[in-house]
């Protein structure tokens, strides 16, 4: 899967699974799910469960084990709609709002210099923008400070080693240093969302610090290098789509539209996983008990009995039906916010440069299976005029 990513037909190899089967045998109790349809349906299947039994891959009683096993994308049924309803505290609609000029503000400081670097020969789009902002973003909701975040956390996710460590490295790294963090502030503020985290709601029900500990390292390793993909990856496709960046760009309301496209087509999330529990038919295959659906988004959005024209990147199609944020119990709980940054960076970026290109080709991450994204983008700019 993992090489698959950085292949120039990988787009093309995903439709021809799709073609050839829509849930398919891959051996070892793995299937390839691609189909639309399928893939949406099984989703939102409670009987399905999550988590996939990853946490067990490290150990009984490992510390990262413990936060794999605590996290919401492991939990099921009741016990992840209890948890899930705590965590979503920190999503409310009304703290996007409010964090709306705050991400303005932090991402014109990131581009504007990088508008003048590329303006003077090239510049890394995703070191210097796509991935520091939700790196920021979410160092602020944490209210870590500056010093501290460039310690333990930015080493995980920015900087050329990164791409030789496997996904789970972040993890790794993440765990010890929450688990530090929050039981040292025990019983102490630490002015960020650890206190929603950690907090009662009006039923009195509250996440243990296992819990606390597990998902603050979720939405850290959830929320950067998804978002920086995503970012990144709707500036490949505006490089590609001459036309469609035109448009975009005297016309600054199809900027939404660009993103939710970039979504669908070139999805930074690439794939999700279930496990059966017992027989389960699905498009009329029989998979034993104990597998592990292996879900496409990457496929399934360009599914030709879904969309029409798949292949093509369509600003005025209706992409919403696209699969990148998962579906049903799980669906992503940052869509929202990722939505938001990477339209102000398209904001911000379009007021400050125009006729970006590409000044190498792209090597795509090979490190993190559910990532797709470029490992670095060295781009050309012009200063606007505007
Ligand atoms: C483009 C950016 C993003 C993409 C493509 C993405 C994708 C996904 C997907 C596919 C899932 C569901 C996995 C499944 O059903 O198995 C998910 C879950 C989740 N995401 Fe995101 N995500 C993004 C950004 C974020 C951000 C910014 C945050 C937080 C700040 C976040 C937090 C979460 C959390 C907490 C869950 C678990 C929800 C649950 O299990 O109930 N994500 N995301």
């Amino acid at each position: 899967m993992l090489e698959l990513g950085a292949r120039d037909d990988y787009f093309n190899i995903w439709n021809r699974i799709r073609a050839y089967a829509p849930v398919y045998d891959a051996g070892e109790g793995v299937f390839l799910v691609t189909e639309w349809e399928l893939v949406n349906s099984a989703l939102r299947n409670p009987t399905l469960r999550a988590g996939s039994g990853i946490s067990a891959a490290f150990g009984q009683d490992s510390p990262v084990e413990s936060v794999i096993r605590n996290w919401l994308m492991s939990l099921n049924g009741e016990e992840h709609r209890l948890a899930r309803g705590l965590v979503s505290r920190v999503f409310a609609p009304r703290s996007l709002v409010e964090l709306e000029p705050i991400i303005r503000k932090k991402a014109r400081e990131l581009i504007v210099p990088f508008a003048s670097k590329s303006s003077n020969g090239s510049a890394d789009f995703v070191g210097d923008v796509a991935a520091k902002l939700p790196s920021e973003v979410i160092r602020s909701l944490f209210a870590i400070d500056a010093d501290e975040w460039a310690a333990h956390v930015e080493p995980l996710f920015l900087g050329e080693s990164v791409h030789q460590q496997d996904g789970f490295a972040a993890v790794a790294g993440l765990t010890p240093y929450f688990q530090d963090k929050i039981h040292r502030s025990r019983n102490r503020k630490t002015g960020g969302i650890i206190d929603l985290l950690s907090s009662e709601d009006k039923q009195g029900d509250c996440l243990t610090e296992a819990e606390v500990i597990a998902n603050s390292v979720l939405i850290v390793t959830a929320a950067i290098d998804t978002t920086a993909g995503l970012i990144a990856n709707t500036l490949v496709e505006l490089i590609e789509n001459p036309d469609s960046s035109s448009r975009v760009q005297s016309d600054q309301t199809l900027i939404s539209k660009a993103v939710e496209e970039s979504l669908r087509h070139c999805p930074s999330a690439p794939s999700s996983t279930r496990r059966t529990p017992m027989d389960f038919d699905l498009g009329g295959v029989r998979i034993p008990a104990g597998s592990d659906l292996f879900f496409s988004f990457t496929a399934a959005n360009r599914d030709p009995k879904k969309f029409n024209d798949p292949d093509c990147f369509d600003l005025d199609r209706d992409a919403t039906a696209m699969l990148t944020f998962g579906g049903g119990a799980h669906f992503c709980l940052g869509a929202g916010l990722a939505r938001m940054e990477a339209r102000l960076v398209f904001e911000e970026l379009f007021a400050a440069a125009d006729s970006f290109a590409l000044q190498e080709k792209i090597r795509w991450r090979v490190n993190n299976p559910v990532v797709r994204a470029p490992e670095r983008l060295m781009v050309s700019s012009q200063l606007s005029a505007r």
